[in-house]
């Protein structure tokens, strides 16, 4: 099932994530379809599912973003941290008693604090894809991904059984599953599951977007599906506004933050 977009939409998602050959964002997803193979999202999987790395407060892996800008992506040059409070802003203006999908747009891309541990950019951010099946066409740069190891190795199904749920997917690493992972196992926040699912597969454009890997979907994964694809529109359309983050919007924030999380968690 393809999602269902009107003209206007289709133009609007075609003029904002346009990728052309010979840009940051080609050389980025050239050096991930090389080296994101199964083997090395297995890896690092588990080194980050031990959450040795570090303890900090939600609000400082937020402030280290503001050192962040985002090389994947064709329509943002402003530090990821701008990017946080434009969604987040775009969320509260539509539901504006609903604190914690404001929250989940303020946060959805801390996980890129991996960045910060030393870990390339094809391995932090970038839309995601999975390894052990068959490439989809659909997926961005996909001529490139004739330099994977992994190119033509596995057909559809691949090492997968039809309908094993997006859960059992080997989808390749970045700041969507690290920063799952992180809320999952930290117990000292308020975040409902439902959201942590939109944080884990906000960037697998090839799945929400494109419609394809709907051969592994069970029936929670559709619920999954309409959760993501209505988070994916702040997300995305967000990078048009030019919002002002005062003072006042970033207090607002810090207040709901306290109410929804308490200490440092582990990283
Ligand atoms: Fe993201
Ligand atoms: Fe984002």
């Amino acid at each position: 099932m393809k999602r269902n977009l009107s003209n206007n939409n289709l133009n609007e998602v075609k003029k904002l994530r346009t990728y052309h050959v010979n840009t940051p964002q080609y050389n980025l997803y050239n050096e991930m379809h090389k080296n994101q193979t199964f083997q090395y999202v297995k890896l690092k999987t588990k080194e980050y599912s031990k959450l040795n790395k570090c303890k900090m407060t939600i609000k400082k892996a937020l402030a280290l973003l503001d050192d962040f800008i985002d090389p994947s992506d064709p329509d943002l040059d402003v530090p990821n941290s701008i990017h946080a409070y434009q969604t987040a802003e775009r969320i509260r203006k539509k539901y504006p008693d609903d604190k914690e999908f404001q929250i989940i747009g303020l946060i959805h891309d801390v996980g890129k604090v991996l960045f910060s541990f030393g870990e390339p950019s094809w391995s932090v951010v970038g839309d995601t894809y999975v390894l052990g099946c068959k490439f989809p066409k659909s997926i961005v740069y996909y001529d490139t991904l004739k330099n994977s190891p992994e190119y033509d190795k596995y057909d559809n199904t691949g090492i997968y059984k039809e309908k094993c749920g997006l859960e059992n997917l080997h989808i390749s690493y970045g700041h969507d599953e690290y920063l799952y992972n992180v809320l999952k196992n930290n117990k000292n926040h308020k975040i409902s599951h439902k959201y942590l699912n939109i944080i884990r597969y906000h960037s697998f454009y090839p799945w929400h977007t494109e419609g394809e890997y709907r051969q592994f979907m069970n029936d929670n994964d559709y619920i999954i599906l309409s959760d993501v694809l209505k988070f994916n529109d702040f997300d995305l359309y967000s990078k048009e506004d030019d919002t002002e983050i005062t003072i006042e919007v970033k207090n607002y924030y810090d207040k709901i933050l306290d109410e929804y999380f308490f200490g440092d968690l582990n990283w």
